[in-house]
């Protein structure tokens, strides 16, 4: 069953290239080809609403923060984010004309399950994103749209992730085309970056040497901080659950911006601080908050593309390259090197890292 692989996590993060590529496939006509269309289910018109309301769990949630950054920049359509938890106790009012949109791997968890059905008769559509197609939560929506990860067994989420960001990126590309932000041209050279994502997160596999080669000091943290901006943030928040989760090390991530406001304080020379900054618009500002880091001996381990690498890896710690990326599909490539990361610290620290404590791989109590 594990194919190979030592562990089901293994396996699902060496499977994203390939289960991505289904799921381009399956929404994409003509992916890789010439005049990539996007093929969505009809029903999905975003002129009809003013507002798009985001829930989920754990990192099911990261990508729909992930999101929220895609359909504001890319649409102009305002977005809500909560976690399921708090969304369903909060009596949080919604409007005739905007959708609720709910993020769930399994379908089956308790909070979301409620939050859609706290949601249900406020708005004008319940749209879900799931990967088992049978769940509840597919069920109870009016339009489910599937991811495609195929099942997945480790417990800590990774091929669900990857193809939750991708199903959501390219439902931000029909509402950027809808609401008249972005022209069918522009949404073809979007999907044609896209057919290039498979390659790339392929070659973003490839670092897991070096990253293993890490993994010894990096289990030997008692405290790592995760980095980053603009939708680089909610990833720093997704690699530090996904460190937590199965290395049992304490991670915590931050908006790059938001160091100097707190966090800063547990800068020493032992914390491992975790830079995800593509060279994007944005770089430059993570840069000088990644000195502030250095200046206080923080040991930088910096994830960028060459460009990024060369210009601010000297004095890091260590730097790890990844392939130059398109703004819009950094957060999908950079899940792979957070995965790793986490998978190869857990491994040092000799963990069971399909069956980390205390955790199940569907939450179905509240
Ligand atoms: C983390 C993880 C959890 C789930 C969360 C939601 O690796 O797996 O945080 O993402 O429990 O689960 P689903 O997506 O099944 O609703």
């Amino acid at each position: 069953e594990k194919a190979g692989y030592k562990h089901f996590m293994a396996k699902e993060i060496a499977e994203q290239p390939a289960v991505l590529a289904d799921a381009l496939r399956h929404y994409v006509e003509n992916s890789g080809g010439v005049n990539p269309a996007l093929r969505l289910p009809e029903g999905l018109d975003f002129t009809q609403i003013d507002r798009l309301t985001m829930v989920a769990c754990g990192t099911a949630s990261y990508a729909c923060h992930v999101a929220k950054y895609w359909f504001e920049s890319l649409a102009g359509l305002p977005c809500d984010i909560d976690v399921a938890s708090e969304f369903r106790y909060r009596e949080p009012p919604l409007s005739a004309r905007s959708w609720a949109l709910f993020v769930s791997q399994s379908g089956e968890t308790a909070d979301t399950l409620a939050a859609l059905r706290y949601a249900k008769d406020k708005v004008a559509k319940i749209v879900a994103v799931v990967n088992v197609s049978t769940s509840s939560i597919a069920r109870e929506a009016d339009l489910a749209l599937p991811i495609l990860a195929g099942i997945e067994v480790g417990v800590a989420s990774t091929k669900a992730f990857t193809c939750q960001l991708a199903v959501l990126a390219l439902l931000a590309l029909k509402a950027g085309q809808d609401r008249g932000r972005l022209t069918a041209a522009q949404v073809q050279a979007h999907l044609a970056d896209f057919a290039l994502l498979p390659g790339l997160m392929n070659h973003a596999l490839g670092l897991a040497g070096e990253i293993e080669s890490l993994s010894d000091q990096l289990a030997e943290a008692q405290d790592v901080l995760f980095l980053g901006r603009g939708p680089m943030y909610p990833l720093a928040l997704e690699g530090a659950l996904k460190l937590k989760e199965i290395s049992y090390i304490h991670a915590e991530g931050y908006a790059s911006g938001e160091l100097k406001h707190g966090p800063i304080a547990l800068i020493d020379n032992r914390v491992p601080v975790i830079v995800l900054a593509p060279r994007d618009h944005l770089f430059e500002k993570t840069v000088s908050n990644m000195q502030e880091v250095m200046a206080r001996h923080g040991k930088v381990l910096l994830l960028s593309d060459a460009a990024g690498v060369a210009e601010a890896g000297a004095g890091c710690w260590q730097a790890l390259t990844l392939p130059q990326v398109p703004d819009l599909l950094a957060p999908i490539l950079y899940a792979i090197p957070a995965q790793l990361l986490a998978y190869h610290t857990a491994i040092a620290k000799g963990t069971d890292v399909d069956q980390p404590r205390n955790l199940a791989k569907s939450v179905t109590v509240e």
